[in-house]
């Protein structure tokens, strides 16, 4: 399946879903909550990062639905992801408007963005020996997470998972001075990477202590759009927190 994505913008070089991060729809929905609430709200002298860009193809398909002008600097510290994603930055031609750099997002800090937006790893296991190591999100999943929501950028777009700690992280959100002022939920089926028998059997673990919600073979994954209390008067976190203890 990873083949086929790469030979539709031209590439002949394939990867596995273990090199590079693959699952379509989950990179649809982070696109979807992309163009809904961030880039169809700022404006194009607001300057957007992008925690791990993958293969590039989210941002770049919402890029052509929207008429947002402004600038996106991204980063993901795989090199194969970040070269499949700066070959699609060059493919459509819009360089002048997205880039990508292979360095840890952590490295660096700009302070002038005004939107800090990430798909991040969320997936729970008690070490990073896991199918993909980059994809690790601590042993509740939810540490990249939190650690994106201390970074005290104003506007945050995080996809957050129910099986990786949710009320943790509305409540860190919540410490941090942010507000939940929108978000978006999609049910999608565990996955390549959460159904590895260690990681399933972890987030069974956490379910038994309220920090996983699922039904099945089904979770929530949620778009979250966190903003300072000082830019935002709207609060929705008990509403977020209903839905993703639902399961
Ligand atoms: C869940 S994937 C999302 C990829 C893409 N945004 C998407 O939705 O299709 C998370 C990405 O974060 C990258 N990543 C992990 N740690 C990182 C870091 N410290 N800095 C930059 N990227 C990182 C991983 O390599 C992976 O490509």
């Amino acid at each position: 399946m990873t083949e086929t994505l790469l030979r539709s913008s031209g590439f002949s070089q394939s990867f596995s879903e273990k090199e590079v991060f693959f699952c379509p729809e989950e990179s649809h929905f982070y696109s979807h909550c992309l163009e809904r609430l961030v880039f169809n709200q700022c404006s194009n002298s607001d300057l957007v990062v992008e925690f791990g860009c993958g293969d590039g193809t989210p941002v770049i398909n919402s890029l052509t639905r929207v008429s947002f002008d402004g600038r996106i600097h991204g980063y993901e510290l795989n090199p194969s992801a970040c070269q499949i994603a700066q070959s699609r930055i060059a493919h459509h031609d819009i360089s002048h408007q997205y880039s990508v750099r292979n360095q840890s997002f952590f490295d660096t800090f700009q302070s002038d963005a005004q939107y800090l937006i990430a798909n991040p790893p969320y997936i729970p296991a008690p070490d990073d020996n896991i199918a993909m190591p980059l994809l690790h999100g601590g042993v509740d999943g939810a540490t990249i997470t939190n650690r994106l929501l201390s970074l005290d950028y104003p506007n945050v777009m995080l996809l957050v998972s129910s099986y990786s700690n949710p009320v943790g992280t509305i409540a860190h959100a919540l410490a941090n001075n942010y507000s939940v002022a929108d978000f978006m939920i999609t049910p999608l089926k565990f996955g390549y990477y959460s159904s590895e028998p260690k990681v399933k059997n972890h987030i069974s673990e956490l379910r038994k202590s309220r920090k996983a919600f699922y039904s099945g073979n089904i979770y929530f994954l949620a778009g979250v759009l966190f903003k300072k209390r000082d830019v935002s008067d709207l609060n929705l976190s008990t509403e977020l927190i209903r839905v993703m203890t639902s399961l």
